[in-house]
């Protein structure tokens, strides 16, 4: 018996998602809630870009909640607790690229309402993508494993969002294109949240490698656009923001311990002053002995691809790390599940259909 899974969202991410649960023999796609309303009533396979799988869109929560699924991928653009407790509280579990990283960050009083959820409905919740994700989190536990003591460790992501199609997320969430006043923590909920999950992170590795953390500080470094540009369709004038250089520092007495850095630029103007440009994620374990792993997602290394195909890896990535993680979600006992106590989830598909771990 396949888990029957609901698609929450069907941007870049859950079209992704969509494809690879239509592709398992031990997932089966029982639903999709959409935002847009043209994309109600439409069937989630042509949603996909697949051929129509006889079932519809819908943006009605209590028609997705009354299908009784198994898991639910929740990847909104914007969150909300409610909504994931209600999920929970309903039966079905949940995986999220969207938060929910480090529960125990959370204020004690959403953690104990998503716990209260998890027990109702015997369910459980974990986020989980790229980065934060996988590579935050997942990669630097991994190689730890090789590490005999730890002084740091560092992840460095360096993305060009001109190739990100969520112009949403590049322009209303992240504020790319706005005067740099108003990209600041200060002036934008959406940047206070997308901090709080990149600490929930530093949080997260923290506790696992036992760092002692007693805080973890954040500061931004904004970069204004030299000249105007064109992001899908969207104008990034000169003189507004075009570069933001984040840094999310746990630090225990003064020394910072667990670091994440982004270097993300919009219309590919790359600071000199910002360290070499290096697409991708860079992990450093400094520590006996010190590790360092690079790891660029493409669409291929083997074919002649255009760069247009290329900008769907970090989505599928992102996805799929995710929709991996389904049946050990549903295996999971009831409550918040993280990176650090989850087994490690591998590819379900494998080199073929067939799932490589133990099905249902
Ligand atoms: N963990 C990671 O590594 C990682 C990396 C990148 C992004 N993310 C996060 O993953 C999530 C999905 O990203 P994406 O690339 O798929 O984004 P996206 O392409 O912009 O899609 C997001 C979807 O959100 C829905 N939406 C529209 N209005 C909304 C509203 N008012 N409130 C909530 N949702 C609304 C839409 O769904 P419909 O089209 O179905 O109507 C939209 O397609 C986001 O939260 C993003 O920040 C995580």
């Amino acid at each position: 018996m396949a888990y029957r899974v609901v698609q929450w969202a069907t941007g870049n991410q859950g079209v992704e998602a969509i494809r690879a649960v239509l592709d398992r023999p031990d997932l089966e796609l029982v639903g999709a809630k959409v935002y847009s309303e043209e994309k109600e009533g439409v069937d989630v396979g042509v949603l996909a870009g697949r051929d129509p799988v006889g079932v519809a869109a819908t943006g009605d929560v209590e028609a997705i909640l009354a299908l009784g699924a198994d898991c639910v991928c929740y990847f909104p653009r914007l969150t909300s607790l409610d909504e994931v407790c209600r999920i929970l509280a309903s039966g079905a579990n949940v995986v999220t690229t969207a938060f929910l990283f480090h529960p125990r960050s959370l204020p004690p009083a959403d953690l104990a309402r998503l716990e209260a959820a998890c027990a109702e409905g015997g369910t459980s919740v974990h986020g989980t993508g790229l980065n934060p994700g996988n590579l935050s989190g997942v990669l630097p536990l991994a190689l730890s494993g090789m590490s005999r003591s730890i002084e740091q460790v560092t992840l460095q992501e360096r993305a060009d969002w001109s190739f990100y199609e969520s112009t949403h997320i590049t322009f209303d969430n992240m504020r790319f294109g706005r005067p740099p006043e108003e990209v600041t923590e200060e002036a934008s909920e959406f940047l206070r949240f997308n901090s709080g999950i990149f600490k929930e992170e530093v949080a997260l590795l923290g506790e696992a490698l036992g760092a002692g953390l007693d805080g973890i500080t954040t500061d931004v470094e904004l970069v204004t656009a030299q000249r105007d540009h064109d992001i899908f369709g969207i104008r990034l004038a000169a003189g507004t923001v075009a570069g933001q250089r984040w840094h999310w520092r746990g630090v225990r007495e003064g020394r910072t311990l667990v670091e994440i850095e982004t270097l993300w630029t919009v219309g590919g103007e790359y600071p000199a002053h910002w360290p070499a440009p290096l697409d991708g994620w860079t992990l450093t374990i400094e520590g006996e002995p010190s590790l360092r792993a690079h790891v660029l997602s493409l669409m291929s290394y083997q074919r002649d691809l255009p760069i247009s195909e290329h900008v769907r890896a970090a989505s599928i990535a992102t996805a799929m790390q995710a929709v991996n993680a389904i049946p050990a979600v549903c295996e999971a006992p009831a409550g918040v599940r993280t990176m650090a106590d989850l087994p490690l989830i591998r590819s379900g598909a494998g080199f073929g259909n067939a799932p490589a771990g133990p099905g249902r």
